[in-house]
């Protein structure tokens, strides 16, 4: 049979996955590449450290060259994540005549367009379906499968990491610390986990995704986004209360001003699909005028799940659909606009409101008062005990009606202001 020698750069979590698959279950790709991938070498930081696979002797290395000159080798597993040396590592292989397949998003949204510029310079090809959504085919569904449909929105789940974290908080109620070590152990978390729970993780693959429904290059850093890690578990139990769970959700809606888009903790209605995604499951619901709703489930970070689109895109790209659809798609080209997030403030939608206040008569008719001065009405009101015996301060939630992001916000920021009230308020969107 027919063989095709590739190339790994990066042997963590991802890299050990791709490795397993080429090594241990060739025939399986053999079947559907009608070839042999042949795993010729694989590039480390560091030879010494133990990988959690066994690698014929000789493939693994810390020299780049051994790749770069390796004419043999045609296609190039970029495993790194981060932006440098991931960058130049990329333009690299690019310039030795290598196509790349990725997982890091980071590199695409930051990177996208000088990296694919130069691929298609080259004749070179970037395959990208690990880098959203981790096991979930959804680069491919959109950008081929959906591809005669004008897509209106998205609504997903995109950070295996946070979504991990808000499931073990709400089912077990211990310390957001504990969980998100727990994530890092099982191989969900990017090497520095800051961007998992900030929201930055999810705003990137919101802008690739964005780039292929909406034809339309947005600088992720302009998506607003709030992540998880200032989420008191209060909050999660008064969501429960009221029917609903939370969700780091990312959010892309064409609206006649403009593209809506934005990350944020947002209170889900239980039963719905996506607030039913749990652990390290991500969830994308697409709404085409074509197709309708179609609604995308899976593993979104993990080992070999992640594994599983690399493997996928490698065979892709050495059968040359890669090649075929990267020229057709034109991704990242100047042929795109680029475009800012409509302005944050105008974006409408229902919020949940918690305040933690003096319990004293005349509260509520202050709190209230802003409220309407700031046209924000009133859906429902919740008055908790206090948290503890000794304090006096009670939790006001209240959940609002259709309004802006923008008039909440002056109104909490006025709120906030007022002497009766104890702490910084809470401010979450709600989908129904
Ligand atoms: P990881 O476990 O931290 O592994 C990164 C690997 O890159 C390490 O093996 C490291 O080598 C290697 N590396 C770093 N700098 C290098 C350099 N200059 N030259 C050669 N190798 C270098 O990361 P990961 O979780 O596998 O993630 C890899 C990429 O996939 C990231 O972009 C991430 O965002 C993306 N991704 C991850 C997941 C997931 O679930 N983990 C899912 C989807 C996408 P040493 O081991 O020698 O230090
Ligand atoms: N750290 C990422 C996550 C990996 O938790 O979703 C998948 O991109």
């Amino acid at each position: 049979m027919q063989k095709t020698c590739v190339g790994i750069v990066g042997m963590g979590t991802v890299g050990t996955g791709v490795a397993r698959l080429l090594l241990d279950y060739g025939d399986r790709t053999a079947l559907h590449a009608g070839r042999t991938l042949w795993l010729e070498r694989v590039v480390v930081r560091d030879v010494k450290k133990h990988r959690h696979v066994d690698l014929p002797a000789g493939l693994m290395t810390d020299d780049l060259n051994l790749i770069l000159s390796d004419k043999k080798i045609e296609a190039v597993a970029v495993l790194i994540g981060g932006l440098e040396p991931a960058r130049t590592i990329i333009l690299q292989l690019l310039e030795a005549g290598k196509d790349i397949v990725t997982a890091n998003k980071a590199v695409l949204a930051e990177h996208g367009g000088e990296l694919f510029d130069r691929a298609r310079e080259l004749g070179r090809s970037i395959a990208f379906e690990a880098t959203v959504a981790g096991g979930v085919p959804i680069v491919a569904n959109i950008s081929q499968n959906l591809s005669a449909n004008q897509i209106s929105s998205i609504h997903a789940i995109l950070n295996g990491t946070s979504n991990f974290i808000l499931t073990r908080m709400e089912e077990t109620g211990v310390s957001f610390a504990q969980v998100l070590a727990e994530a890092q152990k099982r191989g969900y978390a990017e090497a520095d986990p800051t961007m998992d729970i900030d929201g930055s993780d999810a705003a990137q693959k919101l802008a690739i995704l964005a780039h292929l429904a909406f034809g339309v290059r947005v600088p992720w850093r302009e998506i607003s986004r709030r992540g998880i890690e200032a989420l008191d578990s209060a909050d999660i139990r008064y969501a429960a209360e009221l029917g609903y769970r939370l969700k780091l959700l990312a959010v892309a809606e064409l609206v006649p001003e403009g593209l809506e888009l934005h990350v944020s903790p947002t209170l889900v209605k239980r039963g719905a699909p996506l607030a039913e995604t749990r652990d390290a499951y991500n969830a994308i619901s697409v709404v085409g005028d074509a197709v309708g709703t179609v609604f995308f489930h899976g593993l979104g970070a993990g080992q070999m799940p992640t594994a599983s689109a690399v493997v996928a895109d490698l065979i892709d790209t050495v059968v040359g659909r890669t090649r075929i659809t990267f020229r057709t798609l034109a991704l990242w080209s100047n042929r795109y606009a680029q475009v800012s997030p409509r302005d944050q403030d105008k974006v409408r939608g229902r919020f949940y409101l918690r305040f933690d206040v003096d319990d004293r008569p005349g509260v509520m008719a202050e709190i209230t008062g802003v409220l309407g001065r700031h046209e924000v009405s009133i859906a429902s009101v919740i008055q908790h005990a206090p948290e503890t015996a000794d304090t006096t301060v009670v939790p006001l939630v209240i959940m609002t009606h259709k309004t802006t992001e923008g008039a909440t916000r002056r109104a909490v920021e006025e709120i906030d202001r007022l002497r009766c009230v104890r702490s910084a308020s809470v401010r979450m969107r709600v989908l129904d």
